[in-house]
């Protein structure tokens, strides 16, 4: 078991190895993930500015397969073809060509081939479920993959940390989809080896009340979000809440600690709502301000804060940077729920199982 946290410089090869092969493909899959507590605003080369954690969502999930061709000599941009759901998308492949410019030092081998992607989602993308996330955890696994084929002795924890550092530099959240069930990234005082570099298995104890949780995604609007993360993230850096807001969030870390361990779903959801709540805040509050949410997700938060009331099954809310919500309750409570609010079962929804 390595005890440490990975450096930058760990992660760059010391050196290609002589025979590579001619050819090689593979194909992968790799879970979105929802952030409880969010990550909003970053600093340098893809640096959180507080601490995330996240649940994993195993229905909703990106597969890509990719086939690879040596080159007789390195090309100067990394050669490669990406096809989503069997068709070229320019947004995609401009998003692509920055990842790869961004970690050719971390992956020298990515010159040495041209490299063919397929791509589908079983979900929208930009459509408020992380599809940054599943599609760069995708990308990074697959690179780790060939890395370990091709640096047979290299250990199992090194290229996990790796594909998380690698899918990091594609997209933040994405960094969270490599790990397990639950994922931190970014540094937080309690967290043993958390760090903004990678992210990590959440370490410390999850009390067997959050062990089957469903995650039922509401599919309230399915264009395209009207403002991009990124371009969210951007305006985190000269917000009048800017400070507030990373206290907030490494705040909300400390108390949901707390919750996971002694079982506390109050606490949980309060801390869950919060977060969302002052995610979309910071939207509304940036300059220029913005709003994602729509009059459906606003009606669904009020129904689900009124279910919880009067059904007193403890059903929460979360959202990310989009309309939809994402609707979270223990797995034993959803046969109650069904009777007690069927509508909810009747709305266009992606359900996962946490
Ligand atoms: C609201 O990871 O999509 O979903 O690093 O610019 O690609 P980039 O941003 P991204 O931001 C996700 C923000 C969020 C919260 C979260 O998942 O933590």
């Amino acid at each position: 078991m390595i005890e440490k946290i990975f450096q930058e410089k760990d992660f760059i090869p010391a050196e290609m190895p002589e025979n590579l092969p001619a050819q090689w493909n593979d194909k992968v899959s790799a879970y979105s993930n929802i952030a409880i507590i969010k990550y909003w605003g970053k600093k340098g080369m893809q640096i959180p500015m507080n601490a995330s954690l996240s649940f994993w969502l195993p229905q909703s999930l990106t597969q890509t397969g990719v086939q690879i061709h040596l080159l007789d000599n390195p090309t100067k941009e990394v050669y490669f073809e990406f096809k989503f759901e069997g068709k070229n998308n320019p947004a995609f492949n401009e998003k692509i060509a920055v990842f790869f410019k961004r970690i050719e030092k971390y992956a020298p081998y990515l010159k040495y081939y041209k490299w063919f992607f397929e791509s589908t989602n079983n979900f929208p993308h930009s459509a408020g479920i992380a599809s940054s996330a599943s599609g760069f955890a995708a990308l990074a696994k697959l690179l780790i993959n060939f890395e370990k084929m091709i640096f047979p002795s290299t250990n199992d924890k090194f290229l996990t940390a790796k594909a998380s550092f690698l899918a990091r530099l594609g997209s933040g959240s994405a960094s969270r989809s490599v790990v397990g069930r639950v994922a931190v990234w970014g540094k937080h005082p309690l967290i043993p080896y958390s760090n903004d570099f990678y992210a990590i298995d959440y370490p410390l104890e999850i009390h067997p009340e959050f062990n089957r949780m469903v995650d039922l995604i509401l599919l309230l609007e399915k264009e395209k979000k009207a403002v991009s993360s990124s371009q969210g993230h951007r305006l985190i850096e000269n917000h009048p809440f800017k400070i507030q807001r990373i206290d907030q969030a490494q705040e909300h870390l400390t108390e949901l600690i707390s919750a996971l361990r002694s079982g506390d779903w109050e606490l949980f959801g309060k801390i869950t709502e919060s977060e969302a709540l002052s995610l979309h805040a910071m939207m509304m509050t940036s300059s220029p301000p913005y709003l994602l949410i729509n009059p459906d997700t606003v009606k669904w938060i009020k129904i689900v804060q009124q279910v919880r009331k009067e059904s007193k099954i403890p059903i929460f809310f979360t959202l990310d940077a989009g309309a939809n919500i994402h609707v979270i309750y223990p797995l034993k409570q959803e046969k109650k729920l069904r009777t007690f609010i069927p509508e909810l079962f009747e709305l266009e929804a992606v359900r996962n199982l946490i």
